[in-house]
């Protein structure tokens, strides 16, 4: 089942049937009346080095998917599995020593930095929580050279988050997380709030981060433009569940699932002579609290038919991916 990115290189991290369900509580004691499914038994594979790119509409799941890979919000269910250990298995402080090789970057570089540290501060406050690089010419000789990483002049460091434009800010909290030496960054909207011109320099940077280091990026956005640019596999989620996954070049040229195609059909930037190829999503994404029966698409899928209203697909796996629909059967 899982094997629906098919790694052909090693499986950093392998998340199996995740389920991330938030409480909807009423009544006197505030017992869970409803359950919201954000997260609704879903299966990614990153390979080490690579990036694999998680799409969707807006409340479809992706940042609880990050979240609960890193256990900022705790999964009801499934498991997460980071250099083949189980993430979700282990007792908090046995988490502590993993998240040195797994970071976050999101998508507001101005909320995520406290505006009372300088740069400096704000890149050691990490290496500290890890022992890294002890003594004061030790930390600032680390900090000078990861502000160089991110093509930031070491001189930058004495400066405070809002002496700095927002690029470079993201610039900031990319280095911050790569102080503690991290194998897999999930970065989550992390170009979204930028300027076009801005955005593709982050792109670049990140994209030569990937060759200098080796890193692998589970890369959250519903921009495609940055996913056909930045990711070698994409997974499409849909109302807390994946849909369609495979080489991004496949996806893009051959998408399988309605829902992939209704998503490119909308890109403003494809090529106007596929634009044919899918039909936008007609009408509102359902509630995640109350997910329609059978296929979870059937109520916007222009493709619709009697069995999608009654009956739930299974994820179909191919040799270049796989697909939720009863048409890829
Ligand atoms: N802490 C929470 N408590 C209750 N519901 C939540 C919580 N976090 C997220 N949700 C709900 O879970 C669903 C998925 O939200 P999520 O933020 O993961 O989506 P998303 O795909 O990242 O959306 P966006 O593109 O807007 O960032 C939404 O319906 C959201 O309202
Ligand atoms: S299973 Fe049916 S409703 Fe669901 S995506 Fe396929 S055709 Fe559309
Ligand atoms: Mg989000």
């Amino acid at each position: 089942m899982n094997e629906l990115q098919e790694p052909q290189g090693e499986a950093l991290l392998r998340v199996e049937a995740l389920r991330t369900w938030f409480p909807v509580r009423s009544g006197l004691l505030l017992r869970p009346a409803a359950w919201i499914r954000a997260v609704d038994g879903v299966d990614l594979c990153v390979e080490a080095g690579r990036t694999l790119a998680l799409v969707g509409e807006s409340g479809c799941g992706k940042t609880t998917v990050g979240r609960s890979i890193l256990r900022l919000v705790e999964p009801s269910g499934g498991r997460v599995l980071f250099e083949g250990i189980d993430l979700l298995a282990l007792a908090p402080a046995a988490l502590h020593p993993v998240r040195r090789r797994l970071q976050i970057v999101f998508q507001d570089p101005m909320a995520s930095l406290d505006p009372r540290l300088r740069v400096r501060d704000a890149i050691a406050e990490g290496m500290q929580a890890f022992g890294i690089g002890v003594g004061e010419a030790e930390r600032s000789e680390r900090v000078a050279a990861l502000l160089r990483r991110v093509r930031l002049d070491p001189s930058h460091m004495d400066r405070f988050p809002h002496e700095l434009s927002g690029g470079q800010r993201q610039r900031v909290c990319i280095a911050r997380a790569l102080a503690v030496g991290p194998r897999l960054l999930v970065c989550d909207e992390s170009v979204s709030a930028l300027d076009v011109s801005i955005q593709a320099q982050i792109l670049n940077l990140l994209r030569d981060l990937q060759d200098e280091l080796g890193l692998a990026y589970l890369f959250i956005t519903h921009d495609l433009g940055v996913v056909r640019y930045l990711a070698h596999r994409v997974a499409v989620m849909y109302l807390g569940q994946i849909v369609e996954a495979g080489p991004t070049a496949r996806v893009f040229e051959a998408p399988r699932h309605p829902y992939t195609r209704a998503l490119l059909a909308a890109m403003p930037s494809v090529d106007p002579s596929r634009r044919s190829v899918g039909v936008g999503a007609r009408g509102e994404v359902p509630s995640p609290l109350h997910p329609p029966p059978g296929c979870r698409f059937h109520t916007r899928c222009p493709e619709a038919f009697a069995r999608c209203r009654a009956e739930a697909p299974a994820l179909v796996v191919r040799d270049d991916g796989a697909s939720r629909c009863f048409l890829s059967e």
